[in-house]
């Protein structure tokens, strides 16, 4: 079994570029859960499957036919980078997330993921559900606020418009979805560390998690 350093929080904390910058550091694989999630949401929709059949939904997850090659998502021979980072396909993510099935689906091929030397898990139920025996858990988080900037700036970044209000609404609508759902309600994983990245730069979040797992 190689080392695992799991990385759960809630949407838009930053949990993605910290995770990606301290496997990058050591070296390790990187699972961005998220996109898993977000890959059976695009492909339902591609197959004209609603959201709610948890049946068939569980079907595609089981079998997911993506890759992940540089920095690039492959859904079956198409590039879906952009597509599976799009608004409204997370949302779709978090519909399908709260189903049973699907989530048990996806643990096969999250376990995938660890390979030699190490990997970096990235996610909501990361540290709690998928590697319970991680070396580091941490449970990212930060203000409501801090986190709506930190989303605005990236949407102003690509060009698309946005709005700070509308954007804590969809934030605080998401937070709600994934904590009090049934199945694997977002929570910090027994053992996990909170580190709140509300006043820190990702550099000083990606620094800390790294001397806590050099201790
Ligand atoms: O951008 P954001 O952090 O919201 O999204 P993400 O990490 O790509 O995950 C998309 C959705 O998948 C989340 O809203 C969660 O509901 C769900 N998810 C989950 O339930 N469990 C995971 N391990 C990862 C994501």
């Amino acid at each position: 079994k190689y080392a695992v350093i799991t990385i759960d929080g809630p949407t838009a904390s930053g949990k993605g570029t910290v995770a990606h910058r301290v496997a990058k550091h050591l070296g390790f694989h990187y699972l961005d859960s998220g996109a898993l999630y977000r890959l059976t949401a695009l492909m339902a929709q591609r197959k004209n499957i609603s959201l709610d059949d948890e049946a068939s939904i569980a079907v595609l997850a089981r079998a997911l036919p993506c890759r992940f090659v540089h920095g690039h998502v492959m859904l079956e021979d198409d590039d879906v980078t952009d597509d599976v980072r799009a608004e409204a396909i997370g949302v779709a993510a978090s519909r399908i997330a709260v189903l049973p099935e699907v989530r048990k689906a996806l643990v096969d091929l999250q376990l995938s993921f660890r390979n030699a030397p190490g990997l970096v898990a990235d996610g909501r139920d990361m540290g709690s559900v998928i590697f319970p025996d991680a070396s580091l858990k941490i449970f990212l988080t930060a203000s409501a606020e801090a986190r709506a900037s930190r989303r605005y700036k990236q949407l102003i970044e690509k060009g698309i418009s946005a709005n700070m209000e509308d954007l804590v609404k969809d934030l605080m609508e998401r937070d709600a979805r994934d904590s009090t759902r049934a199945a694997a309600p977002l929570k910090p994983a027994s053992g996990a560390i909170i580190l709140d990245t509300s006043e820190i730069t990702a550099e000083q979040a990606v620094n800390q998690v790294l001397e806590w797992y050099a201790e």
